[in-house]
């Protein structure tokens, strides 16, 4: 890439960026997100209840959910629930459809922990099985106790997967293999519940700019004996459009997934990337 067209690109990814859709986009809509106090997932559940949906949050982080309700942003409702735990969210849902009488559109199966970054000898059984829970357990316990309301007048899943769900990934061994596994899941339950007018996809971020990818980055840096300058913008190297992705991004496109405007896509896995080329 010349250097003007890579200064092109980085203008183009600095650009402020806001969610897009129209305030009846989801109007009349119920939606539940997951792991939703902070992150990809609050703002996924703002852009959802700002496109009009009525919006159900969860997450385990009793202070950023307090933080979040405190901005008492309309139609938007956060409780706690432990993706990781079946009785959690079986007890979320169930008290969801208390105050939705029943009624479900849309499911955002937004957790996903890192995991450790380590060679592949260095990661304890704990650690895989904790990125296990969260990340595939986490988006089937969700899907298992969304699906029979939602079978009552169709409805959405997204699975939020991961440039990582797509590609290898060196030294984040659980995490890719989680994140390929909700791509299995999405394609699975799109075949499995397509007849009952009900949509599974995967979404595929790349590297989203945050608070997530510094501890990423501080974590490779670390196990690489690299400066974490280097190593961030190896990975905006990682993607065609030499840049991170924004939050935003990602919630443009679950609110277009979720609304009518989707209505026949279903069983994909799309990224939000930029176009990753490597992963190394
Ligand atoms: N940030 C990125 O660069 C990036 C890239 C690709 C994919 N993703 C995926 O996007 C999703 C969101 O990522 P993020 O960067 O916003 O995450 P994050 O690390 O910022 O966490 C978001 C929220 O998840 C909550 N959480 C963690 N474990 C939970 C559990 N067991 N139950 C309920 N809530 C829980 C946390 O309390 C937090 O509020 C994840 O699935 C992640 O794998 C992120």
């Amino acid at each position: 890439m010349t250097p003007a067209a890579n200064a092109n690109v980085k203008k183009n990814a600095r650009a402020k960026l806001k969610t897009v859709f129209a305030a009846s986009a989801l109007r009349g809509k119920t939606v539940v997100v997951s792991a939703a106090a902070e992150g990809i997932g609050k703002t996924v559940a703002i852009a959802c209840a700002r496109a009009g949906a009525r919006v159900f949050a969860s997450d385990i982080n009793e202070k950023a959910i307090a933080q979040l309700r405190a901005k008492k942003i309309p139609r938007l409702h956060i409780g706690f629930a432990n993706a990781a735990c079946e009785k959690s969210v079986r007890e979320h849902i169930a008290a969801v459809c208390k105050h939705s009488g029943g009624v479900l559109h849309g499911l955002v199966n937004n957790v996903g922990i890192a995991g450790p970054t380590a060679a592949v000898e260095n990661i304890a059984a704990e650690e895989w099985r904790a990125v296990m829970e969260a990340n595939i357990g986490g988006h089937f316990y969700f899907a298992k106790h969304c699906a029979p309301p939602m079978k009552k007048q169709g409805g959405c899943i997204i699975n939020i997967s991961s440039t990582a769900g797509l590609f290898g990934f060196p030294m984040r061994a659980p995490y890719a293999a989680s994140k390929w596994a909700a791509v299995g899941l999405a394609k699975t339950l799109a075949m499995e519940l397509g007849a009952k007018n009900i949509r599974v996809n995967a979404v595929c971020p790349g590297s989203v700019d945050g608070e997530r990818m510094r501890r990423v980055i501080a974590a490779k840096a670390k196990e690489t004996g690299r400066a974490q300058k280097e190593v961030r913008a190896d990975f905006a190297a990682m993607a065609s459009m030499r840049a991170f992705v924004r939050a935003e991004d990602i919630a443009n496109l679950a609110v277009f997934l979720l609304s009518d405007a989707a209505k026949n896509i279903s069983g994909q896995a799309i990224a939000v990337d930029g176009n990753t080329e490597r992963t190394d």
